[in-house]
Parts: structure tokens; sequence; C-alpha cells
């Protein structure tokens, strides 16, 4: 059968455009990367060159050993500052390098979005600020952070009354007690109140907890849909082919338990409409549900964000304080140095300007978020060709190109022990050395750029306040866990065997 000419012409035109666009962006990049003086990156660490299974293979084997970051680390110890590999079709550049980071989040930050994270972060948290990317983000972030004000999250009181309930579940006879479920609970109780107006009260129910309470069923599908996400980030492009039943139901149960909430909220701001149509005056105490819905009243969007900072906002905080008080049981000087300054309050609960004044404890926590940082590593994917300062030419010291379509992952983990920007003793618990450390790019437990954590003050006035007030009620802090830190790595990183301590009553 003969071919209509116009098939061949078409066919042509086809090949034509192909061979054209890829010679066009070949040009293109050949010229990116010599105006910007860029050398390819000496490193390829992956063995299988067309899936990187190796690299897979390594990484499953380090997380059920729970050695992911050491062996993160010694990577980067052994292959360079910054180095190629890849996973199933994903290329990906590894850094640990300040200057890089920086030109990611900051400097280069439109050049980069979320990549996959937000198709297994989506079904949980929807559109919200920790899960979407340009205009939308700009958004949420626009109508969020006036609620991060120092006035907003000094609430000081509602701490205090949160941590007297969790005083009431450590044993004053020093038998042993898991600080990190205790914290757990509070950072869960805590974040609740001041996002849904409605705590969990997760810490009036150790020991007696009823299936049938919904605060009870909300925090245990809230906790099942976090640890299902790390499931679906795993399984990247397959995950569409796991049955996911349990998974779904969380969501489902997470997204009533919080619509509730958000009913109320709009039923607020219909009357306040009307108060202010009719004049009459109303209490105006700040509740953050409130205040979104003084912003919009899309249902959806509401509940969208808030789910996503209960989950930006409750794991970070708890990890936190484990991580710093499992250093403490093991360092009791550490702990006893924290007493000799908390002791200036004369066993007063602190006031929010005082907490800020005590410097060790700011030391601790610095210290403690610098060696366990709660969110160790991160990424962010290429949406153009784009160019990072350093990784490129033998010593890693030249610019690196870097191709759209690529993963760039960066490990706080990684640099905030590096030897060279901390001294030979950066894997040390080390609080002192905060006196004179005034780091920039290379500390970054919070990020960086337009994309910093808004809940930062937040945190670490949870975090001082549970801190300052446990320390006055206990003299001393013992060790129950025989062995080392181990890394809990989910979507953050807690102690793996909990924080199993004995305490002296003051
Ligand atoms: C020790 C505690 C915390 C740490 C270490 C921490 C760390 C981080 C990090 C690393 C990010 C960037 C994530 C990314 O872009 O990939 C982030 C973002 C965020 N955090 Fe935190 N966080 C903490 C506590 C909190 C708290 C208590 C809240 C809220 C109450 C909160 C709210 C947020 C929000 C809303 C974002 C998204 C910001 C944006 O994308 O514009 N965080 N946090």
């Amino acid at each position: 059968m003969a071919h209509s000419p116009f098939v061949f012409v078409a066919v042509g035109a086809l090949i034509s455009y192909f061979l054209y666009t890829r010679i066009t962006l070949y040009l293109a990049r050949q010229r990116m990367i010599k105006e910007n003086g860029c050398q390819p990156c000496a490193t390829v660490f992956n063995k299988d060159p067309f899936f990187g299974i190796d690299v897979i293979r390594m990484m499953v084997r380090n997380s059920k050993k729970h050695i992911v970051l050491q062996e993160n680390q010694k990577r980067f110890e052994t292959h360079g500052k910054t180095y190629w590999t890849r996973a199933v079709t994903l290329p990906i550049i590894a850094t640990c390098e300040p200057e890089n980071v920086k030109t990611i989040l900051s400097l280069k930050f439109k050049d980069y979005s979320f990549g996959n994270r937000k198709t297994a972060f989506g079904p949980l948290l929807g559109h919200g600020i920790f899960n979407a990317d340009g205009e939308r983000w700009a958004n949420s972030r626009h109508m969020l952070r006036p609620n991060f004000t120092r006035d907003q999250v000094a609430d000081i009181d509602a701490f205090e009354r949160h941590v007297k309930l969790m005083l009431k579940h450590i044993p004053r006879d020093g038998s042993t007690v898991d600080l990190q479920e205790l914290f757990f609970r509070l950072t869960i109780d805590t974040a609740t109140e001041f996002l849904f107006m409605h705590s969990t009260n997760s810490l009036r129910m150790v020991g007696q907890e009823d299936e049938h309470n919904e605060d009870v069923i909300f925090g245990k599908a809230f906790n099942y849909a976090q640890e299902d996400i790390t499931t679906r980030l795993r399984f990247g492009i397959f995950d569409r082919f796991r049955k996911n039943e349990r998974g779904e139901e969380a969501i489902q149960i997470c997204h009533r338990y919080i619509d509730r909430f958000v009913d109320d909220a709009l039923k607020f701001r219909r009357e306040l409409d009307e108060e202010k149509r009719t004049g009459t005056s109303k209490d105006d105490k700040y509740y953050f549900i409130q205040e979104v819905a003084k912003q919009t009243t899309d249902k959806k969007r509401i509940r969208d964000e808030l789910i996503n900072i209960l989950l930006a906002g409750r794991d970070t905080t708890a990890s936190l304080l484990s991580n710093m008080y499992f250093q403490f049981s093991k360092k009791p000087e550490i702990y006893a140095k924290l007493r000799e300054e908390v002791a200036s309050l004369d066993g007063r609960a602190p006031t929010y300007e005082e907490l800020r004044n005590l410097k060790y404890l700011k030391y601790c926590l610095n210290e403690s978020l610098r060696t366990h940082p709660v969110v160790p590593g991160n990424s962010r994917f290429a949406i153009r060709d784009t160019v990072l300062p350093l990784g490129g030419g033998p010593d890693g010291q030249r610019p690196l190109f870097v191709p759209k379509g690529t993963m760039v992952g960066y490990s706080p983990y990684s640099m905030h022990r590096r030897k060279d920007l901390y001294g030979s003793d950066a894997d040390e618990y080390k609080p002192e050395r905060w006196e004179s450390l005034r780091p920039n790019w290379e500390y970054l437990p919070f990020n960086g750029g337009p994309r910093i954590c808004l809940g930062q003050q937040y945190a670490l006035t949870e975090a001082s306040y549970v801190t300052v007030r446990l320390v006055q009620e206990f003299s001393q802090i013992e060790s129950r866990d025989p062995g080392p830190w181990e890394e809990g790595l989910t979507l953050t990183c807690c102690s793996l065997n909990g924080v199993k301590v004995g305490l002296t009553p003051a």
C-alpha cells in the first residue's frame, strides 16, 4: 500500500522538530555551563548506572538497621560534600555544602519546587502551606504569617496547664518513665488547642484510654496517617498500586474531626459579620482557627491549612525535647548546669521574657538541633536548568550544572556535623560551644529563605517552657537506657528507643 506524501511530511516534521528542540536545548545548556564556569561532578555514587538499584538497596538496608543518618554522613566524608546519584529514573545531587543549600532555598528559590512530595502528602494535607508551591504557597504564607507573632505564640498559661498534667505522669519515686511518650502527648494537646480551640487532652487519658473517645480516635488516626506518608514517600511512583484501606480511613477520620472545628469557626465568622453590621462589640481574644476563618470562608481551605500546621508543628517540637532529654540523661552534668541557671527564677514559672534570657537553655536547645536536627534531610526538585555554586570539578569547588528534573537532596544532619565547620568534636553534644558559635547557613534546623519555618518561635517557647518546668521539679536525671541514641526516622527524627529515665524530685 502506497503511503500518502503527507505521512512522510508529518513524520519528517516531527523528527525535525524533535532534533531542533534537542539541539537547541543542548546548545543552551552548553552556553549556561560555559557562562557559569561549571565543571562536572567528580563523584558519581551508584554502580547501577540505569536505575541506581544498588543505592536503593543500600537505603533500605540502612533504614532497617536505623543507620541512615550516620551512613549519609560517612558517604559525604568519603565521596565529597556534593555527589551525583540516582534512584530508579530520578537523577539526584546530594549535598551538605552551606553555599549550595543557600542557593537552593534562597538565592535561586524560584528554580525549585517540592517534586513528588506533593503526591505523598496530598491525601492528608491537601493544598495547605506545607504542601503547596508557587502562588498557592505564597497566598497561604501571607494568610498564616500574622498568626505567628510574638503575642500569639507566647501563650504561657496554656503551656503551664498542659505541663501540669504531664508532671502527674512522672513517677516521683525514681522509677523509669519514657519522657518521649509524654512529650508526644503534650505537643498534640498544646498544638490542637492552639489551632482548633479544642485540645485532644491525651495527657488526661494516660493508661485509661477510651477507644470510643473521638479525641483518642483522632490521635491514633493522625499518627497512622503520618506514618503512612513515610510509606507513600518510600513507594514513590509505585504507591498507586498499594492497597491502603487503613491509610485512607485514617485520613477520613482526621478530616471529619477537624471539619467540626472549622464549622464552629465559620459560625463565629457569620456572627462577627453580623455584629459588625449592627455595631455591637465582641470579645477579641485571639484564636488561630477564627483568625483564618476571618480571611476565608472556604471550608476545605481552612481544614487543609490547619492540618498542615498540626503536622509541621507537633512531632517536631516533641522530637526536639526528646532528643535533648536523651542527651541530658547521658550527661547529667549538663542538666545540673541548667538547673543552676534556672535557679535564678526562684522556683517561679517563667514569663516569656525570662525564658528568652536563659542563655544556657538556649545553648542546650541549639546544640540539640545541631547534633540531632529533627528534620535531618530534605530535598527540592529543579524545575528549570540551574547552577549550584559548588560541587563541580575534581575538588568540588567549581560551579555545578543542575539539569531540569534533578532532585537536589540536602542534609542538615551531615552539614551540622562537619568537622571542618564545627571542629573535631562536631559529633559531640556540647552546649558550651554556643558561647562563641555564630553560624550562618551551615546551621539549618528550621530551614532558611522564604520558606523558613513559621513556627520556630512557637516551638522554642514551648520547648524552653517545658524544660524549665521539668528542671524546677526534678533535681537529677538518670538514663535507664544502656544504649546510645539511635535514629527513629519517619518524617522527623526522634530517639528510636524513647527517652527512658529516672528522675529525682527537687
Ligand atoms: C523544633 C521544632 C521545629 C522544627 C525543627 C521545624 C522545622 C521546619 C523545617 C525544616 C521546615 C521547612 C520544611 C520544608 O520546606 O521542606 C518547616 C516549615 C514549617 N514549619 Fe516548622 N519546625 C518546627 C516546629 C514548628 C511548629 C511548632 C510549627 C507551628 C505551630 C511549625 C510550622 C511550620 C510551617 C507552617 C512550615 C511551612 C512554612 C512554609 O512552607 O512556608 N513548625 N519547619
